[in-house]
């Protein structure tokens, strides 16, 4: 074992920088995210795809791209002792589907749209919105060439940023073309830059040769006059590029989808073509990418697959949830509709079994766990009924055991008063005891 490995006993064992743990309440506003995400994804007609955490460090090298930031610093790579092969946390997920696709021959009798939501990994500087391990959504839709999947996918995100109440959400759109038109404006580029290498900082002289396009990205302030002027992409398109761009934007605008051309959105990965885009907020400081993603029509040739044109994007949920939370909607935390009193222990069979009856009818029940020795006093039990936030506590005490009946106590405004009830005709009255939605 090695010395790091070989940690003291006392030594407090705690989350690794940048990685979460999601705690109820909190937990609950994600529950209600993803309830929603699923419903939206079915009237979209699109599926669930789940592909391993950990894949072959080889398909980030080669799918996401060998001089981005994401494979030349931010991944979690490891040896898998066991048998020498180097393997990757997924920092992102396309490289992933797009492997799976081709492996399980998905798109064999037509276009798939998939989706997915989990953690992605990736070793970058922790801030707010932005996290070691964090939770994407994800969309792909898969043998689609068509410019209309470009505007479906943005719909679908559009669609679903308005049933979450969000505001100020603007898009930004760019065209980054085929190989052939990013080859002559790449060597434009170079040649721009040359011309200005005093002007270039460190980071931007190391992508010259490697990844101009990526200098495009920069946030150095001392450089933004520079890329202002630098050559753009767009006019480097061919018609056909051009045509399906228009038909984006088009697309976009009949459904009342606003957006801005943005000829610097490069996106921070190697496989795009064609439409990229960025849905952003600027009420979320400096990570203010909601979701982006764009056309990678040539990544199934780059992982010896079929030619396949595919679209999609990813969507940082931690962001979403802070959105949210930013604008003012508070989550409502989730509480039982019962709380189920309980100060004999010799009422603790009928008790967990009335209890049974109530959830197979539907109605949330928190049961009182007391300590080994003893369920604590009746007061001690309705300080944590009260607490629970549920409607009702249910009370099995020995008077209710002697007429196989429960007291109905209501512990909020508005629910009925006290009541016994029979627990031969419980199916009769527990629907009562459902909280309103
Ligand atoms: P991406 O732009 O790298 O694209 O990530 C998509 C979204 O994930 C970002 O807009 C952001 O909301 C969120 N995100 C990224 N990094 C972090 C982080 N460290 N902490 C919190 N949130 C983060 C992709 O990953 C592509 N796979 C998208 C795509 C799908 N393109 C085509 N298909």
């Amino acid at each position: 074992m090695s010395e790091k490995m070989a940690t003291a006993k006392s030594e407090k064992l705690i989350a690794v920088k940048g990685m979460n743990d999601i705690l109820p309440p909190d937990s609950a506003r994600w529950e209600w995210l993803e309830d929603k995400v699923r419903s939206l994804m079915g009237l979209y007609a699109y599926r669930n795809i789940r592909t391993p955490m950990v894949e072959p460090t080889a398909l980030f090298v080669r799918g996401t791209g060998e001089t981005t930031d994401i494979v030349e610093k931010e991944m979690y790579s490891f040896e898998d002792k066991l048998n020498a092969e180097s393997l990757t946390l997924r920092p992102e997920n396309t490289p992933g589907v797009v492997r799976a696709a081709i492996e399980h021959n998905l798109t064999y009798d037509g276009g798939k749209r998939l989706y997915y939501m989990g953690p992605m990994f990736r070793h970058e500087r922790p801030q707010r919105g932005r996290y070691r391990q964090f939770y994407q959504l994800g969309a792909e839709a898969l043998g689609f060439a068509g410019p209309q999947v470009d505007v479906e996918l943005m719909l679908l995100v559009h669609h679903l940023f308005a049933n979450l109440g969000l505001r100020n959400v603007r898009v930004e759109l760019n065209s980054l073309g085929v190989s052939a038109e990013r080859r002559a404006h790449r060597l434009a580029l170079i040649t721009y830059f040359e011309q200005h290498l005093e002007l270039l900082d460190g980071e931007a002289l190391r992508r010259l040769h490697t990844n101009p396009l990526r200098i495009l990205d920069t946030k150095n302030p001392a450089m933004q006059a520079l890329v202002q002027e630098a050559p753009q992409l767009l006019n480097y398109l061919g018609d056909a590029s051009l045509k399906h761009f228009d038909t984006v934007k088009t697309l976009l605008t009949a459904c009342a989808v606003g957006w801005t051309v943005n000829p610097r959105l490069v996106r921070g990965l190697d496989y795009y073509s064609h439409t990229v885009f960025e849905f952003l907020t600027d009420e979320l400081g400096a990570q203010g990418a909601l979701c982006g993603g764009g056309r990678y029509d040539g990544l199934f040739e780059v992982f010896g697959g079929k030619p396949t044109p595919a679209v999609g994007w990813g969507m940082g949920l931690e962001r979403v949830l802070e959105l949210i939370k930013e604008q003012g909607q508070i989550g409502v935390a989730p509480t039982p509709d019962v709380y189920a009193v309980i100060p004999d222990a010799s009422a603790l069979a009928l008790a967990l079994q009335t209890l049974q009856a109530l959830r197979a009818a539907g109605i949330s029940v928190q049961m009182h766990a007391g300590s080994a020795e003893s369920l604590g006093s009746m007061k001690s039990q309705f300080k944590k009924a009260d607490g629970s936030g549920a409607r009702y506590a249910l009370i099995f005490g020995s008077d209710e055991l002697a007429q196989n009946a429960v007291t109905v106590k209501a512990l909020r405004a508005g629910a009925a008063a006290q009541v016994r009830q029979s627990l031969a005709d419980i199916a009769a009255w527990a629907p009562t005891l459902q909280s309103p939605t």
